[in-house]
């Protein structure tokens, strides 16, 4: 099968279009013809940092048709449309995975091939009304933000939700999410471009982070309260205003730190305002399943901007390190 081969860490470069053998299911798993790979920002960070001997295939997020299993009792499994939920060993905790909890791809083979081996209770069947293509744009994204916003946010409809950076994929999603719950949306870019793109998909008001009244700006708008709920994948240079955004009691979900891991912080005005400040990662399995169910009933569909054939993932990477995407980057194979 063709696939994507990281040999050592670098540059968009080191990823390697090349041959290997078709991996074979052993009991209890199953192997996926993949149609579609997305990408992740952590993609880029495991590439860049990747330092092991042996090669490995990247990627988190994948969509296809089961064509053979390691066990007969999964013979069902045969012929049918999945995504794959991409994890493994999350337990049986809502409220946070176990030690030792693995996001598909790197160190195990990743998506980014013409097929993948995993185990069968990774499989779920793919919502009818969406192609491949659109199903695996939103394994990882769209479950770190839909655990974001309603198990760790806990939105409810009519509140203010803040979205710094709306032109990443986790961000995409949550807006899509938080308009179906109801709740007024604020995003932030550097983009007055994706921000208007962001108007189109009903952010009620938008600001760019790079106009430094932003933050005042916001508070104009959402007046002496503070928004409810930030859900921040930026990390250190947008978490401080967050925390400073947020009202009495309200929240700040973090799932990235795209902008850096330490920040100075004057500990006592969220002391006294009572403010959360939560992480989170990915979700559950019974997470992935709420949510591909709410897309069925809703007959939700991811939009999708940016496509680069399989061999051209390098290129892809080189495109998301750019930032010049709005939403998810995905691989077609
Ligand atoms: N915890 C988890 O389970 C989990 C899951 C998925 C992703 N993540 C993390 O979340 C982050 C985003 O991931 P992704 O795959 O969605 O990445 P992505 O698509 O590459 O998003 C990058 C975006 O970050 C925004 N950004 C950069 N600097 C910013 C700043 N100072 N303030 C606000 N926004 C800023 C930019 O938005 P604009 O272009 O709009 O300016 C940029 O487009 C990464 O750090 C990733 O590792 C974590």
């Amino acid at each position: 099968m063709k696939a994507i081969v990281l040999h050592k860490g670098g540059p968009p470069e080191v990823l390697q279009f090349e041959d290997l053998d078709l991996p074979e299911p052993g009991p209890g798993e199953a192997r996926v013809r993949l149609r579609a790979a997305g990408l992740n920002h952590r993609d880029i960070w495991r590439r860049k940092s990747y330092a092991e001997a042996a090669p490995v295939i990247p990627g988190s997020d994948g969509a296809g048709v089961v064509d053979a299993v390691g066990s007969p009792r999964d013979s069902a499994w045969v012929g049918r449309e999945v995504v794959i939920y991409p994890g493994f060993g999350w337990g049986h905790r809502e409220e946070a995975p176990e030690r030792g909890f693995e996001i598909l791809g790197i160190p195990s083979p990743g998506t980014y091939a013409e097929a993948i081996v995993v185990p069968v209770a990774n499989l779920v069947p793919k919502p009818e009304h969406m192609t491949a293509m659109q199903v695996a744009s939103i394994p990882v994204a769209g479950l770190t933000a839909w655990r974001a916003l309603f198990t760790q946010g806990r939105l409810m409809p009519g509140q203010t939700v803040l979205l710094p950076g709306i032109g990443s994929g986790v961000a995409g999603f949550a807006l899509a999410f938080a308009k179906g719950a109801g709740a007024r949306v604020i995003a932030t870019s550097s983009s007055d471009d994706k921000l208007r793109l962001a108007r189109e998909q009903g952010a009620d008001l938008v600001f760019n982070y790079r106009d430094e009244a932003w933050e005042s700006q916001v508070k104009e708008a959402v007046g002496a309260d503070g928004i409810d709920l930030a859900i921040d994948h930026a990390g250190a240079r947008s978490i401080p205003a967050c925390l400073r955004l947020v009202r009495f009691g309200g929240r700040v979900v973090y799932l990235g730190l795209t902008t850096g891991e330490t920040i100075e912080l004057n500990l006592r005005p969220p002391m006294w305002k009572q403010a959360h400040l939560i992480g989170t990662l990915m979700g559950s399995p019974r997470e992935f399943e709420q949510m591909l169910q709410w897309m069925r009933v809703q007959r939700y569909v991811p939009e999708i901007r940016h496509v680069f054939p399989l061999a051209e993932a390098a290129k892809a990477h080189a495109f998301m390190e750019a930032g010049k995407q709005f939403g998810k980057i995905m691989l077609h194979i």
